[in-house]
């Protein structure tokens, strides 16, 4: 039994969908509960020949045991959610709490205009709009709309149930350290505090509940939208890299840099980290590429992994070497 929260180490897309999805198939947790701000958050996971773009059901939908949550924290956008449900055959062990915002059209106008859309490059799902509405005490909630009847529960009481039943959870995190409106490049952020201590409380869970940390780091760094990027590479470098990237909700190109510890260390600062999970190690080093064994890594990976190890002073208990699901090299156990 244990309670784990994964948080994104950069400014999101680290690839926390995959390692959320390879934990919730390794570990079997009772529940996977996401925080995090709103459907602007967007993961990609591939099982076998399919792809699942996912903006709202918590990334640990394929374990068909695991109940999926979304806590109050989180703002909902109702028919994203709903086809989201019916899309991935997780009706009837999907659910919302009762107390989550909901995003409604003037939400979604207000955040395309010249302020969140142009200058701060939002996604433009009407997230921003809709958290602005919920500290004005004036955005509607999940338990006063029709369509979400069927769907909403006690989010905080499942968790708690579960864990007093000896269950296992994953709290999962959307966007990245980088990009919260406390620790974040300000005002090039998202709406919302999205550390581990922001994650846990969005789904009702306090501090001295939670046994690990993992921080979700890629290989190489990467930005969509405005605001600073250190170290950031020109178009075509980037693409000579390999490291070329959409975004997941808005298809936009990702900006990109090179490894930088200073984010780095700062990241495992904020959130309390336990642990990393490095992902696409394989396209900075193919040659890793769909490695599950740490024994296979060529010697230049290996020693990007120790570098890694040596600043942030946390193991790197997981390793990412490919898009699939199950491409994972897991260390928790030992090298
Ligand atoms: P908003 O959260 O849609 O208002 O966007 C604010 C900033 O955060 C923009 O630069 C977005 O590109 C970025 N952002 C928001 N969510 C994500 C995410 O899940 N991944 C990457 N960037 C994001
Ligand atoms: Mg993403």
């Amino acid at each position: 039994m244990s309670v784990t929260v994964v948080v994104g180490g950069f400014y999101g897309d680290e690839g926390k969908g995959k390692i959320i999805s390879y934990l919730a198939a390794a570990d079997d947790p009772a529940i996977v509960a996401r925080g995090g701000a709103g459907p602007n958050a967007g993961h990609t996971i591939r099982r076998g020949d399919r792809t699942y773009k996912i903006r709202m059901l918590p990334s640990g939908f394929l374990n068909p045991r695991s109940q999926v949550l979304v806590g109050p924290g989180v703002v909902v956008n109702p028919a994203v959610l709903l086809r989201e449900m019916e899309d991935f055959g997780a009706g009837g062990r999907a659910f919302v709490d009762y107390n989550c915002g909901v995003i409604e059209q003037s939400h979604l106008d207000a955040d395309s205009g010249s302020h969140l859309g142009e200058k701060i490059g939002s996604t433009g799902s009407g997230t921003g709009p809709a958290n602005a509405a919920r500290a004005m005490r004036t955005l509607r909630l999940a338990r006063d709309v029709e369509s979400l009847a069927g769907v909403t529960v006690d989010v905080p009481g499942r968790i708690h149930q579960a864990i007093r039943s000896g269950g296992s959870v994953l709290i999962e995190g959307t966007q990245g350290t980088f990009l919260s409106l406390w620790h974040g490049t300000y005002p090039y952020v998202t709406s919302k505090d999205v550390t581990a201590s922001a994650i846990c409380a969005d789904v009702g869970v306090g501090p001295t509940v939670v046994d690990s940390v993992v921080l979700v780091l890629k290989s190489f760094v990467t930005r969509v939208g405005t605001g600073p990027l250190a170290g950031e590479l020109p178009d075509e470098e980037t693409a000579r890299r390999g490291w070329s990237e959409r975004g997941t909700v808005t298809g936009r190109p990702r900006r990109a840099a090179p490894m930088d510890y200073d984010l780095v260390r700062r990241a495992v600062m904020l959130n309390g980290a336990t642990q990393i999970a490095l992902t696409k190690l394989d396209v900075v080093f193919p040659e890793c590429s769909g490695a599950t064994s740490y024994g296979d890594l060529p010697g230049a990976a290996v020693s990007f992994v120790e570098e890694m190890e040596r600043n942030a002073g946390i193991p790197v208990s997981l390793i990412g070497t490919g898009p699939e699901e199950s491409a994972v090299i897991d260390r928790r156990g030992g090298p």
